[in-house]
Order: C-alpha cells, then structure tokens, then sequence
C-alpha cells in the first residue's frame, strides 16, 4: 500500500482527494493546506491526518507526495519533498522556466524517486480513442490538427494567483499546456511557433491563438479562452484532418449528463459517465501508483512535460514580440 499526502486542497487536490477514493493500492494518510477549512475537508473525506505545515508533515512516514499548489510553487515543494526521499505527483505546468523544470527532474534522478506531470489530457477516453483511431492508420497521416479548450477566467483560486501570469504564466502556460502535450506526444515535435494573446492585459478575461508547424510538416492550431462569462460551460474540442478521414469531438456536445446546480451561485456543467477507474483524475494518479509499485517509469515523463513547457514558453515570447519562434 502506497502511502500519500496531498499538498493544496484548493480545486486541484480536491478533485485527486476524489480520485483516490477509487484506488485500492494507495491510501491517502496526510493532507497539508494553509486554509483550514480546504484542508479539513479532504483530511475527513479521505481519513487522513491535517496538516497546515508542509515541513511537519513531510516528518510522517509517507511514500508519495501530490503536489496541487499554484504553479510558482512546484519546484520549491518538489525538491523539498524530494530530498526527505519522496516520490513526487505534481499539478500541470511541471514550472514557470525550462530551469526550475530540469531542476526537479534532475532532483529525481540524482534521488532515484519516481516523478511524473498531471497532464491529464492524456487519460480522456475521447483523446485516447483519437489516438487509437489514429494509429490503426484509419485516417492516414494527420497533417491538420484543431484544438480549443475555452471556458471562464479560473476565477475560483486561492489569493487570485491565476491573475498574475509571472505566477501562474496565463493560459498560453497554463491552460493550453494540456493540449500542446497531447499534440507533441502523438504528432511529434514542434519546430516553429507563432501565437496571439492579450497577456494578461485585461483583467480576468484572455484568449489565446497558437500556430505550430511540426516537424513531420503538419500543422497545428490551438485555442484557449479565459474569456468566456463567469459560469460558462467549459468545452474543449480536437479535429484531426488526415491523408485519408478525418476525426472530431466536442466534449459539449458528447457529454450526455447536462447538471444544473445552484450551490450559491447558478451553474451548468456537463458529465460524461465513466467507470470510476477511467475518470481521468484517478487514472493518471493510479497508473503513477502502478509506476512506484512496479518500479517503472510512468507514462508521463518529467522530460515530456519540460517539452510541453519549451513550447508554451515560445508562445509568450512570440505574441510578447510579434515574431514566431523557431525551436
Ligand atoms: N489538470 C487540470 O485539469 C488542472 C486544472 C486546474 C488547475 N490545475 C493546476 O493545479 C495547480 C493548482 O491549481 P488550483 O486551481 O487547484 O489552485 P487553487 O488556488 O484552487 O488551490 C491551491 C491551494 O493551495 C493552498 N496553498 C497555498 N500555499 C500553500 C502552502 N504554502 N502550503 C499549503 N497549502 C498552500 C491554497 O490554500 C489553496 O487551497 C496549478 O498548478 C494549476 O495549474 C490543473
């Protein structure tokens, strides 16, 4: 049994508070949040012990951290939990600089610990059935690729830190990562970026427009919004045009369950019904379990997510100055 402890019970480590709730080779024995209130929460959904100090929980005896903080702060609990020899869950974006990335990644190595990235995307039934599809050849070879993911400004953080992109790196970082993983990992590496973005310019309100050329030649477009109205439903979208078919899918249109809430304010939000153990917040975590019990690397490498990060990064720069970025 994997012992675990959460960092940052905000949204994020809620939702992997849940996860584990369905993993029969983990247990959940500590959770760590500055907000009492946050913390408590999951400490009783899950059995396990609060802490409001990192440092004094670090002290337990505990095999893996989940690291859910605001972005800014993965490296610093990384290497910390890391150097008391803990296996290390982080959040998506892995950091805010290709430096703080190699840095944590290299902690690993020199530890021997497992380390790997919540780009979740990845365990999607509709993204994993696209890459299925893809390589029993049924559409030939991609050479257009169409990504979205809009929805409202993630108005709901701790302090705001979304709202300072040296903090959280805006949604070219933060939000679009989990497409530009996706597309790196199943078309290949990126060699020219070219992006548009108010950066942060308005205040609660973004939307982003990537161009990348492949190097196999393909071409892709990806789309990001924080723009949408508070409450808004939250979609993504994927088009993939190959030599020969093509394939799409529109999670607000494949999503059967349409909920309607109002726990203090009005929200619609849409579910598709999944066995717990495909939900893709458990299944990135399990097959991580898995990766620390049978002592292989996990599927989601530190160096895949560093890739991710080069590209992200090149698209500030470019729509910083106008000019795309060769990589
Ligand atoms: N995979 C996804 O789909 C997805 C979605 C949203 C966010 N994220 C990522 O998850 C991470 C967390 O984002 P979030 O939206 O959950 O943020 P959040 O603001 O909702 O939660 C962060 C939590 O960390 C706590 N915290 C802050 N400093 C702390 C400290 N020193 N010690 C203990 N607790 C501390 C805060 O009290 C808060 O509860 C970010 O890196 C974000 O990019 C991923």
């Amino acid at each position: 049994m994997i012992k675990v402890a959460i960092v940052g019970c905000g949204t994020m480590g809620s939702t992997h508070a849940r996860g584990y709730l369905n993993i029969k080779n983990a247990k959940v024995t500590a959770v760590c949040d500055l907000r009492e209130e946050k913390g408590k929460a999951a400490a009783e959904l899950l059995g396990a012990k609060y802490y409001k100090s990192f440092d004094e929980m670090l002290k337990e005896d505990i095999d893996m951290i989940d690291i859910c903080l605001p972005t800014y702060m993965h490296k610093e609990f990384s290497l910390k939990a890391m150097e008391m020899g803990k296996h290390v869950f982080c959040e998506k974006p892995i950091a805010l600089s290709v430096e703080d990335a190699e840095e944590i990644v290299n902690k690993a190595k020199e530890k021997n610990l497992k380390f790997s990235v919540g780009h979740v995307v990845r365990f999607f039934p509709a993204y994993m059935k696209a890459v299925d599809v893809i390589k029993e050849g049924k559409i030939g070879t991609p050479k257009l690729i169409r990504t979205t993911r809009n929805g409202a400004y993630p108005g709901w953080s701790w302090q705001n830190w979304y709202a300072d992109y040296k903090l959280s790196g805006g949604p070219l970082l933060d939000l679009i990562i989990h497409d530009i993983d996706w597309i790196i990992n199943n078309f290949g590496d990126v060699e020219r970026v070219y992006a548009k973005s108010f950066n942060g310019k308005v205040e609660r309100q973004d939307h982003c427009l990537v161009t990348l050329k492949m190097k196999n030649g393909a071409i892709v477009h990806v789309e990001g919004s924080w723009a949408y109205p508070d409450g808004a439903i939250f979609g993504t979208t994927f088009e993939i045009i190959g030599t020969k078919g093509q394939i799409e899918s529109d999670s607000r249109n494949s999503s059967p369950v349409k909920k309607y809430t109002n726990n203090g304010s009005y929200s619609i939000s849409l579910d598709t019904p999944l066995f717990p153990e495909e939900e893709p917040y458990t299944a990135e975590i399990q097959e991580f379990i898995n990766a620390i019990t049978e002592d292989r690397q996990p599927k989601i490498t530190g160096e895949e997510a560093i890739k991710a990060i080069k590209v992200s990064l090149a698209a500030i720069e470019s729509s910083k100055t106008g000019e795309s970025v060769e990589l």
